[in-house]
């Protein structure tokens, strides 16, 4: 029966080891020995409340559970129909987007592509909107000028401040370097029906695809949002989908001992009920720098309100472990950390001999970096456990689409599960709304 699976975080926890079948897996060896049984049990009863509430789709925030279907959606030949549309005669797409409109699509498009992404050939996606500052969007629009560019803009309000003003700068260079064919260039992503984006593609006869009215921005990653700037960057969104249907198969039953998303849900509020204050999500890559950003805002937009909710914070290993790696092996104990790690599938970077060996490298000789990194990983979880950070680590097999798919839901349902748990909306951000006023004021709208 479900409740005594989840009644004794021991036998929870000790299962947990699986063979992988392709899913997002969540270890958690490193976390067993901190978490007090008697706090638990209690989060037993809530993972189930939070659970009903996502399943009868009621709940604050109901109105917003439409990304529970978008693994499911029609239209996606569509999406794609389009972007090889755009790719045929233009190298660049610009994306104009902010917070949940841009971030799962960067995560995605940088993770696949790898670091040298901008050095390489083929299509590339650039963005702009996502700060206000003159001299990034001065050097873009420079560099834009010789170039062939299409346009798209995200939004699903349609009246973000950062995208709306870049847009109309950006579309104004377009015209002025395409005329009237610039129109074909340009694809609006936004609401179905409602905000001026949608008004000014009607009025304009722009492409357009639309966020469903039942899905917030951060939750809109997997919908055209997301896929649309994916596609055009060469990423197979149907793998994408698949794997995230597949993810979306597999967290949808009470079960901790499969259903990692709940269980990850679970802990994280359980050590946050015993003091810890902030999470670092933790990834070895610098290709996954986005990734962290897609995390950080999944957690904190989602979570921080009413003076509740763990700070999301991020890190790249084994980089900052040489800045921060400091604070979090000795500083105040009000942290854990939760990696995130993939075996990359090959890897020709084995350390050369040498002799003589000066360094005292040859006992590495014929070893890939990865390993190296990976034996990283291992002494940094021990250390930091040994040195009273719990550790968590959520795995996929490989980088690749299909993971990624499964790993974008895991993170949506998780968050919809953990902030149902800590007694927020985890689907609306009033708090935004603060710096906007005073902003506006200022601006003398
Ligand atoms: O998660 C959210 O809702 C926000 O981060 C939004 O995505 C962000 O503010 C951009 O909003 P919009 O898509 O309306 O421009």
């Amino acid at each position: 029966m479900v409740t005594s699976i989840i009644y004794n975080i021991d036998m929870v926890l000790i299962v947990l080891y699986l063979k992988s079948m392709g899913e997002v897996i969540l270890h958690t060896d490193y976390v067993r020995d901190f978490i007090d049984s008697k706090v638990w049990s209690q989060l037993k009863d809530e993972i189930v409340r939070a659970h009903r509430l996502i399943e009868m789709r009621s709940g604050p925030g109901s109105e917003f559970l439409g990304w529970l279907d978008l693994p499911y959606q029609a239209g996606v030949k569509e999406i794609i129909h389009t972007a090889n549309r755009l790719r045929e005669d233009n190298e660049l797409l610009v994306v104009v987007a902010i917070g949940g409109s841009m971030l799962t699509a960067r995560a995605v498009i940088h993770a696949l592509l790898g670091p040298l992404y901008y050095q390489t050939d083929g299509h590339k996606v650039y963005y702009a909107g996502y700060n206000l500052d003159s001299d990034y969007h001065m050097r873009l629009m420079e560099f834009l000028k010789d170039k062939e560019f299409a346009l798209c803009v995200v939004s699903k309000s349609g009246s973000t401040i950062e995208p709306a003003v870049t847009f109309r700068m950006l579309r104004k260079l377009l015209e002025q370097k395409y005329g009237k064919k610039a129109r074909n260039k340009i694809v609006v992503i936004t609401d179905p029906q409602r905000g001026p984006l949608r008004k000014l593609a009607q009025t304009y006869g722009y492409t357009t695809f639309s966020i469903p009215p039942n899905v917030g921005g951060r939750f809109s990653g997997l919908s055209p949002a997301g896929l649309f700037p994916m596609a055009f960057a060469g990423v197979d969104i149907e793998a994408l989908l698949e794997g995230a249907r597949d993810e979306a198969q597999r967290t949808n039953k009470l079960d901790l001992d499969t259903n990692h998303a709940y269980l990850y849900a679970g802990i994280r509020n359980a050590l946050y009920r015993q003091g810890k204050k902030i999470e670092i999500f933790v990834t070895f890559a610098p290709h996954l720098y986005w990734l962290n950003k897609f995390w950080e805002q999944m957690f904190a937009e989602s979570e921080g309100k009413a003076g509740k909710g763990l700070y999301a914070a991020t890190a790249q290993f084994t980089m900052d472990l040489h800045s921060i790696g400091q604070w979090i092996q000795e500083g105040e104990r009000t942290i854990f950390e939760t990696f995130f790690w993939y075996k990359p599938t090959s890897d020709t970077t084995t350390i050369p001999v040498d002799q003589p060996d000066i360094e005292a490298l040859n006992y590495l000789h014929g070893k890939p970096l990865s390993y190296i990194n990976e034996n990283a990983k291992l002494g940094t979880q021990q250390a930091h456990k040994d040195g009273g950070v719990p550790n968590l680590e959520i795995s996929i097999d490989t980088l690749d689409p299909y993971h990624l798919g499964r790993f974008i839901f895991f993170i949506q349902k998780s968050v919809a599960i953990s902030g149902h748990i800590l007694g927020v909306n985890p689907f609306n951000q009033p708090g935004v709304e603060a710096y906007k006023k005073n902003m506006f004021q200022l601006l003398g709208r």
